[in-house]
């Protein structure tokens, strides 16, 4: 199994993970176990291999989970929620610093779990790394800017953002680390309380962190259970006490666990949901650029992508010249194991590259054609990408969120096409378009503002930098994400208000004075 995998790559055994952390401790696991799967390596009787366990938890500890984000927050009254800003702030610093040591295990476990190129798996890290401390200067502004009093109409006002409450993150499989923490470190660092599922692949690569919770966060603060979403997610829900649910995933999922919660005006929904971004490639677009910017829009990480581009539309005028360029180099791209960092890599669900096929045949018996020589070639669980054309709205294609190796392509004359599928369209994330005549540009942005949340000229779809908004319409998104837009979703304003006279100015001057409130002051922390 482990021929020709570099040295410091190899999982020579099994990993056994059996903890998990819940009111500040790391707990041993004795229940059930899951296995956890690799798909990177085959053979001719197996399309995967298990690298590890997990523990299989139930609602009984589910249930344990929420009691002691419950009692960590105590309905804003409790150790963390109250804390000084620069108290919360001394907790992450310490937790990035540790979580720090853990890059080459998380790496390693990321490759193997999920199929992502090295050199993709390494940023996931590092740009997780970065956002937990752009987070961390992002909530010193804002601490700042509200370190002081307002006066209106004789009322006297100190505001700022509090937390919420109890909030239930549940992460992707495709970024199990980035998308996750994305959500889990701005709603803690903000006073909120946590309980944490990682999501059905990426499992194994938190296990090496959950020290760092431990050792970073007073009890409860951050929980950290494994299992199913239906044996934890769900009985969470139903009690009623989540204040925040925090999603990066489908949006059938999001519905159920909203549906299940007895009191939905008390649920915030924070949601990054599924898209199908499309590309509109103009009559005077650069082809060569553009191609480019397509392949990595539609192949990066073999499309797994919330952002990739899953359908292009190209003008009549320049049809055939795409084509031509963007099957050939398409078809000169490698596949291979994530440690040899190609672009293409295997699928990490056993499952998808028959998704794939039976979305080419659907599309092949209504009429369309794999243009490129190696498209929809199988070996286990690679799948060489297929450039389909021309696609049509009866095919399954046009319409489900491929999230993998398959791009549908359809031609037009007339730029309303594109934007009359994006009107339809239940999603709303992003679109690319390519083109230079700028009389022609303008009108089609001020359109395609308003029906996706990022118009991305001459560049593929993507969520970065992480300090822009990432967000959507319609059944893509709830609530924005950035460094900045994170904290606000995670949060809400509350203030100290009082007439403005002689008494109250005392009491103030003497509270900020003595520092005896958290909220009531004016300093700040550089
Ligand atoms: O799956 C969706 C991710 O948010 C995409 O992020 O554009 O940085 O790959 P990315």
């Amino acid at each position: 199994m482990n021929i020709n995998i570099p040295e410091k790559y190899k999982i020579t055994k099994p990993i056994k993970h059996d903890t998990f952390l819940i009111n500040g401790k790391i707990n041993s696991w004795k229940g059930e176990f899951t296995n956890v799967i690799t798909t990177i390596l085959s053979n001719e009787n197996k399309d995967h291999f298990v690298i590890g366990t997990t523990p299989k938890m139930d609602e009984k500890h589910a249930l344990k989970a929420l009691d002691a984000a419950n009692n960590a927050f105590s309905n804003g009254t409790g150790k963390w929620p109250t804390m000084k800003v620069y108290e919360r702030i001394k907790c992450m610093e310490a937790f990035v610093q540790m979580m720090i040591l853990k890059r080459n295990e998380v790496v390693k476990l990321l490759m193997w779990e999920i199929g992502k190129n090295l050199k993709d798996s390494e940023k996931e890290f590092d740009r997780t790394v970065d956002y937990i401390k752009d987070t961390i200067d992002e909530y010193k502004t804002i601490d700042r800017k509200g370190a002081n009093f307002q006066n209106s109409s004789g009322v006297r006002a100190i505001i700022r953002r509090g937390p919420l409450g109890v909030v239930l993150c549940l992460g992707p499989y495709n970024y199990p680390l980035n998308e996750t923490f994305a959500l889990l470190i701005p709603a803690i660092i903000m006073g909120n309380t946590a309980i944490f599922k990682p999501a059905k692949h990426g499992v194994l690569l938190i296990a090496p962190l959950l020290e760092a919770f431990e050792k970073s966060f007073p009890p409860g603060v951050v929980n950290i259970v494994f299992g199913r979403g239906r044996e934890i997610a769900s009985p969470i829900m139903k009690t009623g006490k989540i204040n925040v649910l925090a999603l990066i995933g489908h949006s059938s999922s999001a519905i159920s666990l909203q549906d299940l919660h007895p009191q939905k005006n008390r649920l915030r929904l924070v949601l990054g949901l599924e898209a199908k971004n499309p590309a509109i490639i103009l009559e005077d677009a650069d082809i060569d650029l553009t191609v480019d910017e397509c392949i990595s829009g539609t192949l990066s990480y073999n499309g797994q992508r919330c952002t990739a581009l899953k359908i292009l539309y190209v003008h009549d005028k320049v049809k055939d010249e795409f084509l031509d360029k963007f099957s050939k180099k398409i078809d000169k791209l490698k596949l291979g194991l994530p440690w040899e960092n190609t672009l293409l890599t295997p699928l990490p669900e056993p499952l998808k590259p028959n998704y794939i096929s039976d979305l080419i045949e659907d599309a092949k018996n209504l009429g369309a054609e794999v243009i490129n020589n190696k498209g929809g070639e199988k070996h286990k669980n690679f799948v060489f990408p297929a450039i389909l054309y021309p696609v049509n709205d009866k095919m399954r294609v046009y319409k489900e969120e491929q999230f993998g190796p398959v791009i549908p392509v359809i031609s037009f004359s007339d730029v309303s096409k594109p934007i009359d599928f994006m009107a339809e369209s239940n999603y709303g994330q992003q679109v690319s378009i390519f083109g230079k005549d700028v009389s022609v540009l303008g009108p089609i942005i001020d359109s395609l503002v308003n029906l996706v949340c990022r118009v991305n000229l001459n560049s593929a779809c993507q969520r970065g930098p992480d300090i822009y908004p990432f967000t959507g319409r319609k059944d893509s998104a709830v609530s924005t994400l950035s460094v900045h837009d994170a904290l606000r979703s995670f949060s809400i304003r509350t203030f100290v208000a009082s007439k403005d006279n002689n008494l109250n100015k005392n009491i103030l001057r003497e509270m900020i004075d003595s520092k005896k409130s958290s909220f009531v002051r004016t300093d700040y922390y550089l």
